[in-house]
């Protein structure tokens, strides 16, 4: 069996990375298409050194623009690389516009798409990877769901049961590693002093000044009472310094390591985030997590996890105090368990 990866941005490498372990496993001849939908080395490079991954075979490098160039830029440069390699499978993860993009071209192509992640809905079409999840799960002929809930959803969408596969999260795969190779553990009492961590990217959040405003004003006060942390998107970054928005007590950065990241949520009172991947992650981890946005695609982070969606942002400051980081952890939710990886290359081995 050969698979072809393809995967572009900052959230993927992590998701491919147990995947590709466990194909090497097994025997099973492999490609990494990389779009170069991130190019930053603290975006893309550093991941595929810390996490294992081999360097990618093909590197298509697209770079920024705007949705329609960037997606345009991926079709126009994956398809000749995917009638060169004919792989049995495609293999797409998440909801970035490269997992869109692979999408169309190989199922154009006649090749069979398997979608890592699939099944997740927030119901909010103003969001950009809500149409790449919609577009890719209805091309894909093998939906690789991380939770039963989103099996369900599949279903209730009208895809045919034989091409739903419940395989867990993979991106737990990673963190549960990554976790036990670092020797980390979360301290068993937090001082006053727990930092918070925050990372922010969604256009919906950073790209409005007036909530960007809010959310930051809301910051600057938790601030006066502990420690945050604020590693930034490049996104973010730029829409700050434009928008001239002030960072006074905020310790800021630039993008950080997978690994810095993980143990800086290790010892959080809580994560602030827009991010997917963050509310999963300190779900599994049991570490209390503010979503800053109106709706989720990963309900389960709520109904099972550590997440709660914040609303009203002017809320943020009183949501963080009355945070209990000491509340007992939940089980992760089924799948959870660090073997997504062995099961997704189970299920397409079995096709
Ligand atoms: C993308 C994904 C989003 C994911 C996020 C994780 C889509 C539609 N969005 O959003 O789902 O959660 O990645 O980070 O695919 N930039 C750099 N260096 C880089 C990459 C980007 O400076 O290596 C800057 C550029 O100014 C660029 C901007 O960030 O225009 C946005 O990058 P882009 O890939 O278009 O979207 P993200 O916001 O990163």
């Amino acid at each position: 069996m050969k698979l072809l990866h393809v995967v572009g941005a900052r959230p993927n490498f992590p998701k491919l990375a147990p995947v590709h372990r466990a194909g090497a496993v097994r025997g099973v001849e492999q490609v990494v298409m990389h779009t170069g939908q991130h190019y930053d080395d603290a975006m893309s490079a550093s991941f595929f050194a810390s996490l294992g991954i081999p360097e990618p075979d093909v590197n298509l490098a697209v770079g920024s623009g705007s949705h329609a160039q960037q997606t345009a830029r991926m079709l126009e440069r994956m398809e000749p690389v995917l009638l060169e390699h004919r792989p049995d499978w495609v293999v797409v993860y998440g909801d970035v516009n490269s997992t869109l993009a692979a999408a169309v071209v190989a199922s154009k192509l006649g090749l069979r798409v398997a979608h890592v992640e699939a099944g997740l809905r927030s119901d909010d079409l103003t969001m950009p990877e809500e149409i790449n999840r919609i577009v890719t799960d209805r091309l894909a002929a093998l939906l690789l769901t991380p939770s039963r809930d989103a099996s369900e959803r599949l279903k209730q969408e009208g895809e045919p049961d034989e091409q739903i596969v419940f395989v867990g999260n993979v991106m737990i795969d990673t963190l549960r590693r990554t976790v036990q190779q670092m020797g980390l553990s979360r301290p068993a009492t937090l001082q006053d002093d727990a930092p918070v961590a925050v990372t922010l990217h969604r256009p919906s959040n950073v790209d409005d000044p007036t909530r960007l405003g809010t959310i930051m004003a809301g910051l600057r006060d938790v601030a006066r009472h502990r420690p945050v942390l604020f590693p930034a998107h490049p996104r973010t970054q730029r829409q700050l310094e434009q928008a001239g928005i002030g960072t006074d007590g905020i310790e800021m950065s630039g993008p950080i390591t997978y690994e810095a990241m993980l143990s800086l949520v290790m010892r959080s009172h809580v994560v602030v985030t827009d991010s997917g991947g963050l509310q999963e992650e300190t779900t599994a981890l049991g570490i209390p997590c503010l979503t800053l946005r109106d709706n989720t695609e990963r309900p389960i982070t709520i109904t099972q996890g550590t997440n709660q969606l914040v609303r009203d942002l002017t809320a943020i400051p009183a949501l963080v105090r009355a945070i209990d980081a000491g509340a007992p952890k939940r089980p992760a939710p089924e799948g959870w368990d660090g073997h997504a990886g062995p099961r997704v290359i189970e299920a397409l081995l079995a096709r």
